[in-house]
């Protein structure tokens, strides 16, 4: 995310207040879909009055008699505030592009695709009133596990849910896995979890704005002088952090993106080979426009230059059940600043737990992203409290190549037991489009 953006946040709660939420009717739950079955969406209204919207695409690779189970993907976007349904669909790896032509490369080809539009107010998901969007976490985990429950149970499907992440989706993720084993657990939600995927995921805060600094000095991005501010106000946001000032917390990340923004003459948070301003994954979309910059953060805009036109557009017509007064996108920035207190809390303690459980926990980074850098996710994984962790952290990497040139490495994979890390070489943040591409 940028600087502005940032700045922009902060006054965001106000214009919310004003224009976003008052005039919000509720419709129920409500469902729809494709004649052939091959898309269904609705809403489910997961809490009184907040009403979340999900997509579910089925594969047509799906083998008539399949001998091993089919998988679903359950993609979760960043943000918080970022629509998986416009975003990670429409952008990165969905069956139709931004221009709403067929995406050769999308994941639908492996996987059936489910998209949810969390937490409530992100994309078309809305609530009727402020006080309903989740604080925390944990919070929107809960309600996902309750869409989940309805559009699963009462139906027998044996397709493993495998949750793929990115960004602060990576929080996202791994407090719903928790949370849906406990509902599967409890025989409330019948489902298996396949495993989590978390992609350049925001899991521990602390490391990676301790990242930054020194990263950006070893390639010369910045100086020494702009590493020592930047040093000092990553141990700030390291103290506020062990102090459980996470609001304090969050305002000094913002203050810090500033800091590294002037220090490098406007590095690219995606991509730090790049500058802010021509990052091609990042084009301006009218909401940019509107709100001077991204009006969230960490949230892909991929060929989205007009993301905004086409949900509000021919994909609610489509749709058919978007209340009128609800708009794609709308509720966003309220989404984002509901979860100020939760922002900089770190989720390795839940990672830990899902690996005590035996769920597979896959780990994939961009080379080249500075937000969520590698440096970053490395440093998290060395505090897991994982008995495999030693084991796993002295084997060697395999190198990765793309299909039979063996000339180009594109990357390296390892793993043990039930962890798995790939560095994906030439990446930025959003590595699902080098995926896609
Ligand atoms: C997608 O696949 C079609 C048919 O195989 C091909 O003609 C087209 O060039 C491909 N598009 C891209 C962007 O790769
Ligand atoms: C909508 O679905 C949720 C979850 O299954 C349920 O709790 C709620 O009562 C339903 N609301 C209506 C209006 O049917
Ligand atoms: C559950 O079954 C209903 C009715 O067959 C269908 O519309 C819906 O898409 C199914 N849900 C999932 C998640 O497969
Ligand atoms: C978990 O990972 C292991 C090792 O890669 C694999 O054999 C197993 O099938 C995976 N489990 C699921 C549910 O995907
Ligand atoms: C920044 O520079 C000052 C003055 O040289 C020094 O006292 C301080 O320890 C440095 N801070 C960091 C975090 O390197």
């Amino acid at each position: 995310m940028k600087m502005v953006s940032m700045k922009k946040l902060c006054v965001l709660p106000f214009l919310c207040a004003l224009g976003c939420i008052s005039s919000v009717t509720s419709i129920g739950n409500s469902s729809g879909g494709t004649i052939d079955g091959s898309e269904t969406w609705g809403y489910v209204e997961v809490r009184p009055r907040a009403h979340m919207f999900w997509w579910l695409y089925k594969s047509p690779n799906k083998p008539k008699h399949p001998t091993k189970p089919w998988p679903t993907i359950l993609w979760l976007q960043g943000g918080p505030g970022g629509s998986g349904v416009g975003f990670g669909n429409f952008g990165e790896l969905g069956p139709v592009d931004v221009d709403l032509k067929p995406r050769n490369s999308t994941w639908l080809q492996k996987a059936d695709l489910l998209f949810v539009d969390s937490p409530v107010g992100t994309g078309y998901s809305y609530v009727e009133d402020e006080s309903l969007f989740v604080k925390t976490d944990v919070e929107a985990a809960i309600d996902v596990t309750t869409l989940l429950k309805a559009i699963y149970n009462g139906n027998n499907t044996m397709s493993p849910l495998y949750i793929f992440a990115e960004s602060y989706g990576g929080k996202f993720a791994v407090t719903l896995a928790l949370a849906a084993l406990q509902a599967i657990e409890k025989q409330e939600l019948k489902l298996q979890l396949g495993g989590v995927a978390l992609g350049d995921s925001w899991i521990s805060p602390e490391d990676f704005v301790l990242s930054w600094g020194p990263l950006l000095k070893d390639v010369s991005r910045i100086d020494d002088v702009g590493l020592n501010k930047s040093n000092s106000l990553a141990l700030n946001i390291q103290q506020q952090i062990a102090d459980g000032q996470y609001e304090k917390a969050t305002n000094s990340w913002s203050y810090l993106e500033e800091v590294i923004s002037d220090s490098s003459n406007g590095v690219d948070f995606y991509n730090f080979m790049l500058d802010d301003e021509n990052d091609p994954t990042i084009l301006s979309t009218k909401s940019s426009k509107r709100f001077g910059k991204k009006p969230y953060a960490m949230v892909s805009e991929a060929d989205g230059n007009d993301l905004d036109s086409v949900m509000n557009g021919p994909i609610r017509q489509k749709l058919k059940i978007i209340p009128s007064d609800v708009e794609w996108g709308g509720q966003s920035g309220g989404v984002f600043n509901a979860m100020e207190g939760d922002f900089m809390r770190p989720r390795i303690a839940e990672v830990d737990e899902l690996l005590l459980k035996g769920v597979n926990v896959t780990v994939y980074n961009g080379q080249v992203d500075l937000i969520c850098a590698t440096k970053g996710t490395e440093a998290w994984i060395n505090k897991l409290k994982w008995n495999g962790l030693s084991t796993y952290l002295n084997l060697a990497r395999t190198p990765l190549y793309c299909g039979e040139d063996k000339s180009t490495t594109k990357g390296f994979f390892k793993a043990y037991q039930n962890f798995a890390f790939y560095w994906i070489l030439g990446a930025g943040h959003f590595v699902s489009l080098l995926f896609s591409s």
